[in-house]
């Protein structure tokens, strides 16, 4: 039986779109189930509504506080029975509550060869910061910000005349591959986290 995914999501969802394909075969081993957002009518859950695949929106200023936000986004996550949780262009950080029930099966990619660059900025900091190689990297979210064990990276190398747009497209196009092979490594093959490392059995 296919393992069962439910992607956060805020933008263009690109990266959705890598996974639901992916999972449109069976050999992949693992189909979204859901889709949800941290805002209304993003690109990435028309997607998911195009796939026939059942979205929620949460936009943030719609709760009292945080901690009321992060609690609503654990219970409609849960109320899909995910065996992974991936955040893929989710432009929000779990709190608490998300994190103990989640921990060690929520997933984020980041677009950036961490530790560089965390932040919801990467490419143009890493443009600012003049480096020749970035990348992506896939990795366990704990509660700091994109700094769990890592699971996967993935390297691109920035071009003279590269803009964010350009530098982050290239990394886009690497980053899709990489996700959709490790997700699939995570759920066919199971994993161990042990302290900041990662092995996929
Ligand atoms: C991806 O590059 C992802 O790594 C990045 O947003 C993009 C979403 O693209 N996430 C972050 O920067 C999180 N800090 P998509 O909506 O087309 O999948």
């Amino acid at each position: 039986m296919s393992a069962r995914l439910v992607v956060l999501v805020s933008g263009a969802g690109t990266n959705l779109q890598a996974l639901l394909d992916a999972g449109a075969d069976p050999a992949y081993g693992a189909q979204v189930v859901a889709v949800g957002a941290d805002r209304i009518g993003s690109a990435a859950v028309a997607r998911a509504s195009a796939a026939g695949v059942p979205t929620f929106e949460l936009p943030i200023s719609a709760y009292a506080d945080r901690d009321a936000w992060d609690q609503s986004l654990c219970d409609q996550v849960a109320a899909h029975e995910p065996d992974l949780v991936v955040s893929a262009g989710f432009m929000k950080l779990a709190g608490q509550a998300f994190l103990s029930r989640f921990g060690g099966r929520y997933v984020n990619t980041h677009p950036a060869l961490l530790p560089a660059f965390p932040g919801m900025h990467a490419p143009q900091d890493a443009l600012d910061h003049g480096v020749k190689v970035t990348g992506a990297t896939l990795f366990f979210v704990d509660a700091g910000v994109d700094s769990g064990p890592i699971v996967a990276q993935v390297a691109v190398g920035v071009e003279d005349g590269d803009t964010t747009e350009t530098l982050h497209g290239r990394i886009k196009s690497a980053e899709r591959v990489m996700l959709v092979e490790w997700v699939g490594r995570l759920v066919r093959n199971g994993y161990l986290i042990e302290g900041r490392k990662v092995t996929v059995l």
